[in-house]
């Protein structure tokens, strides 16, 4: 399958360190990178998997200011977590760098520098705006305005996410700079372009000619990019954060984050190894890039277009892009904390690493958008982990210690059901091997567990437990046909589940085996002593689940009540306006439904200086019970008015929540009724 390729160079995407990760960026990226990874090294074939974080852009400058830490503060700690996340997880990298790296800095200022040499850049100015309180540009993200579109006041520079427009800061009406909130003037700078329409001929002939055999999404993405025609893109910012532009006399200038960031790979694999370029330069190291749907452009055609660009490196080969996974049916976001944080995860299923992984293979968002439920989790671990594959291995080894005290018996002579159980190793073999080496990973998974399922029904067809009372020769041969394919299972399974199959080994005292034995029938020689075996998965019990989507529950509700829209300050007034209004405080006497209405509640209530009736629009949210002996605040100086038929002499003062519910406003501490509110 290698083609006339040596070695293959596998980059996963930086993920940003202004947060730490969760299931979608595994199930998207690292949990495919990492199984594909580990099948090429059981292969012994040469490979290197590549990560870093990608710490430069100008959300992670926002946070910083928002946070008063520096830009370094905030990658510093999310590199952290991200790295010791991946590595408890077990996603094997070879390298796991950073772009604040000095490495990766003198890597992408020379990159850059060889294009600008060489006049592969175009210099152009135009205007932009600029915040002169604090004399620097602005960022599109810094800008806020009003949107043309839908007429929305707080829409960002690039973006109204009111309406979803996509917007050039200078479209936004009276713009404002968020880092002074004075409106920003426009001011000329100067950038440097890729020329990104003079590479269009010689992308339709790499991509669309060269490259049809990309996945679909990847390759109808690039197809429409493409089509649509492409323009030069600015590969310089004006931000003080990142990689400076190293041309002389320019200040205050960086590499754009997406220009620098993909040469991570590049830096990442210096970090490692001198023998770097070998991975980069040598036409038989075929790379690929392990990335998500909203990275595709970048890697597919910009990034290619500036290695193309520098003349010495070479092209990805191919770009198993996945969509993206939903959780409990919302999208992942990070700013909404609607996500599954690997760091806890880990934290709340100890010894759990593989069923995450199971669980993020077995429903991959391969070739569209999934959903990630806490449902799904459980089942598949019960039906599948526990009751499939744990069930085959546990039965196995219990009757092996059982019969034989742990001891492999002889192999006999072979039925036919014996013989094509074995032949259905190497077919199940086959199968995975196609499916993995064409990335339908998911596939693969699904095949892989097919040999747990051959092992659960020979033994139930078997029944070495009923045979055991009348043919001691022929529980050997199951005995031992099961062991052969407990031990074909530690090569099948062990890059889908590495921390399992390292147990089981240990069970079955056996080495860890390339991925060329995968389907011989004679692992274990007869006499070999096997271990007392443990559980290799438990089930997961309702409780369990509930308590994280109570975690979920209590997410949504604290996103709800920040997303209320609170209204805007009304108008100034004088104190006299104010002072217009005769608020008490009132005790509530009586309550009770006003008949055939939902809303109203007519209450008699003590204002100090009388006793009168006042209709309130609050029963959806207060039983008259409840409301009765409660002091309340009241307007008392409103103009009486009818309300079905009954004079309201007042009104009595609410706070609204977010759902539109109703709360009395209700003084402190007990005061006499009549008090005024002033
Ligand atoms: N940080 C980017 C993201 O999360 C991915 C960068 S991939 C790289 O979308 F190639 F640019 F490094
Ligand atoms: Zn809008």
């Amino acid at each position: 399958m290698m083609n006339n390729f040596k070695r293959t160079l596998i980059t996963t995407a930086l993920p940003y360190a202004n947060g730490p990760i969760h299931i979608g960026h595994l199930a998207g990226v690292y949990v495919p990178a990492d199984i594909y990874a580990r099948y090429l090294r059981l292969k012994n074939e040469e490979v290197l998997l590549i990560g870093g974080s990608d710490e430069h852009g100008v959300p992670i400058t926002l946070k910083a200011k928002n946070e008063g830490i520096t830009p370094q503060d905030v990658v510093d700690k999310f590199h952290g977590i991200i790295k010791k996340s991946f590595q408890e997880f077990g996603i094997s990298f070879d390298v796991y760098s950073r772009t604040s790296a000095k490495i990766h800095h003198d890597t992408a200022s020379e990159i850059f520098k060889k294009l600008y040499d060489d006049g592969k850049l175009l210099e152009k100015t135009s205007a932009q705006y600029y915040d002169e309180e604090n004399k620097q540009f602005l960022a599109d993200r810094y800008i806020t305005g009003t949107c043309p579109k839908c007429g929305f006041e707080k829409a960002y520079g690039d973006q109204c996410e009111s309406c979803g427009t996509s917007l050039s800061p200078t479209e936004l009406i009276n713009p404002t700079s968020m880092i002074s909130g004075n409106q920003p003037v426009l001011k000329e700078t100067k950038h440097w372009y890729l020329p990104l329409d003079q590479y269009e001929p010689w992308l339709k002939e790499w991509i669309l000619e060269g490259h049809k055999e990309w996945k679909p999404n990847v390759y109808g993405q690039c197809k429409s990019w493409i089509d649509s025609g492409l323009q030069p893109r600015a590969v310089t910012r004006d931000l003080n954060w990142g990689v400076p532009v190293p041309i002389e006399g320019v200040e205050g200038k960086v590499l754009y984050v997406w220009f620098d960031a993909p040469i991570g790979y590049i830096s990442a694999t210096k970090e490692l190894t001198a023998d770097w370029e070998k991975y980069w330069k040598d036409p038989e190291t075929r790379m690929l890039h392990f990335i998500g749907k909203d990275n595709i452009v970048f890697h597919c055609i910009i990034f290619p277009s500036v290695l193309k660009a520098e003349g010495s490196y070479n092209l990805p080969e191919n770009v198993p892009a996945n969509e993206f996974l939903n959780l409990e049916n919302d999208k992942i976001s990070t700013s909404r904390n609607w996500a599954v944080w690997l760091h806890e995860y880990l934290e709340d299923f100890p010894g759990k690493e593989d069923v995450l992984k199971y669980v993020l293979t077995a429903n991959a968002p391969e070739t569209k958008d999934n959903d990630f439920t806490w449902k799904d989790f459980q089942t598949r671990n019960n039906n599948e982990l526990v009751a499939v594959l744990g069930n085959f291995v546990n039965r196995t080894l219990v009757l092996t210690q059982k019969y034989y005290d742990g001891v492999v018996p002889e192999c006999g002579e072979l039925t036919e059901t014996d013989k094509r159980t074995l032949t259905e190793i190497s077919n199940i073999k086959a199968d995975v091997e196609k499916s993995l080496d064409s990335f339908r990973i998911r596939e693969s998974l699904k095949n892989a567990m097919d040999l747990a399922r051959l092992g659960n029904k020979y033994l139930a067809d078997e029944e070495p437990w009923k045979v055991v009372k009348t043919d001691t020769e022929r529980v050997k041969t199951i005995m031992n046909i099961s062991l052969q394919i407990t031990a074909n299972l530690t090569i099948c399974l062990e890059p889908f589940l590495p921390f399992s199959m390292n147990k089981l080994r240990d069970f079955l005292d056996l080495g860890k085996l390339d991925w060329d034995k995968f389907g011989e029938t004679e692992l274990l020689k007869a006499g070999h002593k096997t271990n007392k075996p443990e559980l290799l998965f438990e089930k997961i019990e309702d409780k369990v689940i509930e308590a994280q989507l109570q975690k979920l529950l209590d997410t949504k509700k604290a996103n709800e009540l920040s997303d209320a829209v609170v209204t805007p300050v009304k108008e100034n007034i004088e104190f006299d306006d104010f002072g217009k209004m005769d608020i008490r405080v009132g005790t509530v006497l009586e309550a009770e439904k006003v008949a055939k209405t939902k809303k109203l509640l007519k209450l008699l209530v003590d204002t100090g200086t009388d006793k009168r009736t006042i209709v309130s629009g609050v029963a959806e949210y207060y039983k008259p019970e409840d409301l009765i002996g409660k002091q309340v605040s009241v307007l008392v100086n409103l103009a009486p008015k009818k309300l079905r038929g009954i004079v309201s002499q007042g009104m009595i003062l609410f706070a609204e929540n977010a759902d539109g519910s109703l709360v009395a406003v209700s003084p402190e501490a007990e005061v006499k009724p009549g008090s005024e509110i002033k």
